[in-house]
């Protein structure tokens, strides 16, 4: 590992160089597997259990606190989390591996065949980049962070593809030779909160769009601005079985269309995944037109890249009202970019009505979706009171000005969808 800085950015729950050390010695290994046992017991008790055998303290503390975290870590990294180590912020903001190498199967097609990671985290996205068969320059400012990254490339046979760098973005960009490709994905954490705001991130977005003229991918927060978008790049969000979990720019000649929404369905951590993509230029509005028989909720991806029109034409369906992006057909469609459900009762929006209209179809359970109108779900569940045996679906929206509640059920989602 090359330490082309001083002292890193500082993460939150930091893990230091000299615990990945320790932690990677034999001695290690063994207080790993040990502390694997005791996750679920009491803190104290666990650090005490592994500290019979003459384990120093700190070796007890970190063990036991990697093995939580690799616990925790099971969600977004399967099973193979517990061959990992990481870092409490790193865990938090590592790319789920499925879409990581989406993205790194994405890069080699287009041609490259060198990436730097500017912002490796604990290396998710750096161990995808050299699993499609790139070579890897893996940055990070916090050496503790690069500690656990370049631990982790070496656990997984990857240490000769990644090479692992402590240094901040910027300075280790202007140092490296020109070639292949840069990806970015600054820190959207500060002080253990999530940031919002791009000219908070770390590095800062002035930097981040300093790189967007070249071949290069950024990875940002799904609720990015459109109008913070240079002209010319390709914004793509991800979802994944629902969730949008990511925007990603893609910068000079990996651009290949203005907008694209990318749906991963039927992901169990860590498995191969099937994915739909949606393109288009993200400024068409979709046909309005009547309250049909089927409803489709857009997926999160789709709603975010302003794909609605692109969906509406692909499933022949229009909206309510102009920007209330819930789609009406006649026919029942199998997509993999929206949650359909047939519509059975019309009620123009009244709490009273909908009562009544629950109570007579003996609803007990109601799932209370809404678009294009404010209203806060949990109150109206508790003003509705369902008692029945039965269960629906409310969704309340604007339909030609006038808010409606549609009584429905959900269509059977299609093969491999969420
Ligand atoms: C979002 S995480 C990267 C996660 C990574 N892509 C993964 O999937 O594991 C961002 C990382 O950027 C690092 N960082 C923040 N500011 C930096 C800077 N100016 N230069 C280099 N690294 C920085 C943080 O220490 C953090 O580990």
């Amino acid at each position: 590992m090359v330490d082309a800085a001083g002292p890193g950015c500082g993460t939150i729950g930091a893990v230091t160089p000299e615990q990945v050390t320790m932690l990677r010695s034999e001695a290690g290994r063994e207080a790993l597997a040990a502390a694997a046992t005791l996750v679920d017991t009491d803190r104290l008790a666990a650090v005490e259990r592994l500290r019979r055998g003459g384990r120093s303290p700190e070796l007890a503390a970190a063990a036991l606190g990697q093995a939580r975290l690799r616990q925790r870590a099971a969600v977004k990294f399967g099973a193979g989390a517990d061959r990992l180590l990481f870092t409490d912020d790193g865990l938090q903001q590592a790319t789920r591996p499925a879409v990581a190498a989406r993205r790194a199967r994405r890069l080699a097609a287009a041609g490259t065949d060198r990436v730097v990671d500017l912002c490796c985290g604990i290396g998710s996205d750096a161990i995808a980049f050299a699993r499609a068969g790139l070579r890897v320059t893996a940055v990070d400012a916090d050496p503790g962070t690069a500690a656990v990254a370049a631990a982790n490339a070496e656990t997984l046979g990857l240490a000769d593809r990644i090479e692992v760098v402590v240094g901040d973005a910027a300075a280790v960009h202007r140092e490296l030779p020109a070639g292949g490709a840069v990806f970015c994905d600054p820190a959207r954490r500060a002080g253990g909160r999530r940031v919002f705001d791009p000219a908070a991130y770390s590095p800062p977005w002035e930097f981040l769009l300093s790189l967007t003229g070249g071949p290069a991918c950024l990875k940002l927060g799904p609720g990015i601005d459109h109008a913070l978008l240079p002209a010319g790049v390709e914004a793509e969000w991800v979802s994944v079985r629902g969730e949008v979990v990511e925007a990603a720019l893609w910068c000079g000649p990996l651009a290949g269309v203005p907008r694209r929404a990318t749906v991963l369905t039927g992901t169990p951590a860590g498995t191969p995944v099937e994915a739909a993509e949606l393109t288009g230029d993200g400024t068409r509005e979709a046909p309005v037109g009547p309250l049909r028989r089927y409803l489709y909720e857009p997926d999160g991806a789709v709603l975010r890249a302003h794909l609605v029109a692109e969906l509406a034409e692909a499933i022949g369906g229009s909206i309510g009202e102009p920007g209330v992006g819930y789609l009406y057909t006649d026919a029942e469609v199998a997509t993999p970019f929206a949650r359909g459900y047939e519509i059975e009762e019309v009620l123009p929006y009244s709490v009273k009505r909908l009562r009544a209209a629950l109570r007579a179809r003996d609803v007990g359970v109601v799932t209370i979706k809404k678009r294009g109108i404010a209203l806060d779900p949990d109150a109206l569940r508790r003003s509705l009171k369902p008692s029945g045996a039965g269960a629906a679906t409310v969704l309340v929206t604007r339909i030609a000005g006038a808010p409606t509640a549609l009584l429905a059920h959900p269509l059977p989602a299609p093969p491999g969808g969420a």
